[in-house]
């Protein structure tokens, strides 16, 4: 079963991005899933280090639309970014290093994260880049 289901509610109306969280949920889910069949540790955390990649490349997405388009909440959008990767990546170097391990608890904090930053922060610029012809 998968932890996220994607729905409309979700949507930010500019169909890259959405497909960008598209992925990022896939990932999430499939770390879901691994964690809950008894995956590997290596196998988990190849999955993590997807996870954090993918990450990085979808937040530059977004916020190289907010430096084209000057958009007015750039600054603290970004600070939620970098916040979360550095988050991420400090639990990566203490999964790696056997100081801890993937819980519920981890699996938790990834979902409602995702889901509150992209109903919350994510489609607060949904009408300002639509008005800037982006779709
Ligand atoms: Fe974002």
């Amino acid at each position: 079963m998968s932890l996220i289901n994607w729905n409309d509610t979700y949507s930010v109306k500019v169909r890259m991005l959405d497909n960008q969280h598209k992925r990022l949920v896939e990932i999430i889910n499939t770390l879901h899933d691994g964690m809950k069949t008894g995956k590997s540790n290596e196998i988990l955390g190849k999955i993590i280090f997807d996870l954090i990649g993918y990450t990085k490349t979808h937040f530059q997405s977004e916020e190289d639309l907010f430096e084209k388009y000057n958009y007015p909440n750039k600054v603290l959008h970004k600070k939620e970014h970098d916040e979360f990767v550095k988050t991420v990546g400090k639990f990566y170097e203490d999964f790696k290093s056997g100081r801890t391990g993937l819980s519920l608890d981890v699996m938790n904090f990834l979902t409602n994260w995702l889901i509150k930053h992209i109903k919350g922060s994510d489609k607060a610029y949904s009408n300002f880049l639509n008005e800037k012809g982006i779709y």
